[in-house]
């Protein structure tokens, strides 16, 4: 693993456990919509496969298993322990959770074969890569010919008032109820040093989908790609 995703890691390590709640917090609960919205755009069907980079605290995981039922699977892939712990907790209290498995694994080299997927997402995942079309790449390597890859991703906004929540707001949030603060200057910057949605979507084409489209919400504040690995 790289100097800077072993710092990413560390960083995810220390904010494991008031993750979720800043999610909350920091979006207003905002997420669990963008989430559906993601949902509902891939239309994954039932029995899929679907394999969820940096899966986190496996919220995308859970709504993923609810939508290919019991007779598919969710792979939840991420590299830190400490939040793949969250996610294995909340998929014992879920009524499809048994259909999930987390494991531990790097988005850069996914220990899984070629064309294994119906579907692969990345949730607010795609940001904290060291290598964003590296990331890409593995995803499309384990898609099978014509499987659908998503990211949910936070990006610059237009509106000045969003620009300003950023820059103010979230750092505060996260002195004010992370135990890691830093996490979250992090994530303002991160957001703003993040490509435009149209150079994602060029990147996605470069590693070998056939085709790529986005879709912002919420003043371009977060932003759905959905591309398909051509047949
Ligand atoms: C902002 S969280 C998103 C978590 C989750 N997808 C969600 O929707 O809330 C980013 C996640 O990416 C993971 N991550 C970052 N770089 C990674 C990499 N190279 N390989 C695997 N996981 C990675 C972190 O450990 C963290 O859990």
């Amino acid at each position: 693993m790289s100097e800077g995703e072993s710092s990413i890691q560390g960083m995810f390590t220390r904010v494991a456990s008031r993750y979720d709640l800043l999610n909350n917090l920091m979006s207003l609960g905002a997420h669990k919509r963008w989430r559906l919205a993601a949902v509902d755009m891939l239309r994954p069907n039932p029995g899929d496969l679907v394999v969820d980079v940096a899966t986190g605290t496996g919220d995308m995981a859970l709504l993923l298993a609810g939508r290919v039922g019991p007779d598919g699977r969710v792979v939840g892939v991420d590299f830190c322990p400490e939040m793949l712990a969250i996610a294995r907790r909340k998929a014992s209290a879920h009524p499809q959770g048994s259909i999930c498995s987390f494991i531990e694994g790097d988005a850069l080299g996914l220990d899984l074969p070629d064309d294994y997927a119906d579907c692969a997402t990345i949730v607010f995942g795609l940001r904290n890569l060291t290598d964003i079309a590296g990331g890409l790449g593995e995803m499309v390597r384990i898609l099978k010919p014509g499987g659908k890859l998503l990211s949910l991703e936070l990006s610059a906004p237009q509106p000045s008032w969003l620009q300003l929540y950023l820059m103010r707001a979230i750092p505060w949030l996260g002195r004010r109820f992370s135990f890691h603060p830093p996490a979250y200057e992090y994530l303002s910057a991160s957001i703003f040093n993040h490509p435009p949605p149209e150079k994602i979507a060029r990147l996605g084409k470069d590693v070998g989908l056939a085709a790529m489209d986005y879709y912002p919400l919420f003043g371009g504040l977060a932003v759905i790609h959905l591309g398909r690995k051509g047949s």
